[in-house]
């Protein structure tokens, strides 16, 4: 290695371990920083809350095809997520700092991104629902609608929120995602307070808390 790229790599280790990110740390439920980029399901922090993770649904009954919808999944684990903070060089995701949220992959059947945005579906109810489609990156007024923050509950587990700071002349709109039932399945949507609370689970995660979790599904 020459010594530039040892001084490069020098810098990278010197930055990565920064402690001085812009706001809190959030933990995952092994107790380690949430890194970004990084695999994790969200599951929900209720227990006994029937299926536990997060997927994404198609909602023919509504008459739409495309997108999908994030909605509470039938499977204990549902599809992992990685966040992508609007700050690119943060090296661990920050309480209330702006993240993109996404799936793994493509959705080749609705040729879209896999990335969480928000929006209003007609004809479903008039509520802001969560779906895929969103674009990651890029923060301004035209990726407002793709912009999530982890913030705390003020019980177990934290909450996810859509309050984008992305635009600071942009109307500042405030809602907790929620868990709301439409035809037969819970989906996320924003709501006034009323968060489904959730916690962050490694995507490779050790035996030992995967039998806990059996355990009290149960
Ligand atoms: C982005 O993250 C870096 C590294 O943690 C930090 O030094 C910087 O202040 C952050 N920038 C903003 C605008 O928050």
């Amino acid at each position: 290695m020459n010594s530039s790229a040892a001084a490069a790599l020098f810098l990278f280790f010197l930055l990565s371990a920064n402690p001085f990110t812009n706001g809190s740390p959030v933990f995952d439920t092994d107790g380690d920083e949430l890194l970004p980029g990084v695999q994790y399901y969200i599951r929900s922090a209720m227990p006994g809350a029937g299926g536990v993770g997060l997927g994404l649904e198609s909602l023919f009954a509504g008459g739409i095809r495309c997108p999908k919808f994030v909605a509470q999944s039938q499977s204990i684990n549902g599809l992992p997520v990685t966040f992508r903070p609007a700050n690119t060089s943060a090296a661990t995701v920050s309480l209330s700092t702006d993240v993109n949220i996404e799936f793994p992959g493509f959705d080749a059947y609705c040729r879209s991104s896999n990335t969480w945005r928000v929006s209003l579906f007609e004809p479903l109810p008039g509520v802001w629902w969560v779906a895929n489609g969103g674009e990651r990156g890029n923060p301004g007024p035209q990726t407002l609608f793709n912009w999530f923050k982890i913030e705390q509950t003020e019980g177990w587990g934290y909450k996810l929120v859509f309050c984008p700071s992305v635009c600071e002349s942009c109307v500042t709109l405030c809602n907790d995602v929620g868990r709301i039932y439409y035809e037969t399945r819970f989906l996320l949507g924003l709501t006034k307070g009323a968060p489904w609370p959730f916690v962050f689970v490694k995507h490779l995660q050790p035996q030992g808390v995967k039998k806990v979790v059996q355990k009290q599904s149960g």
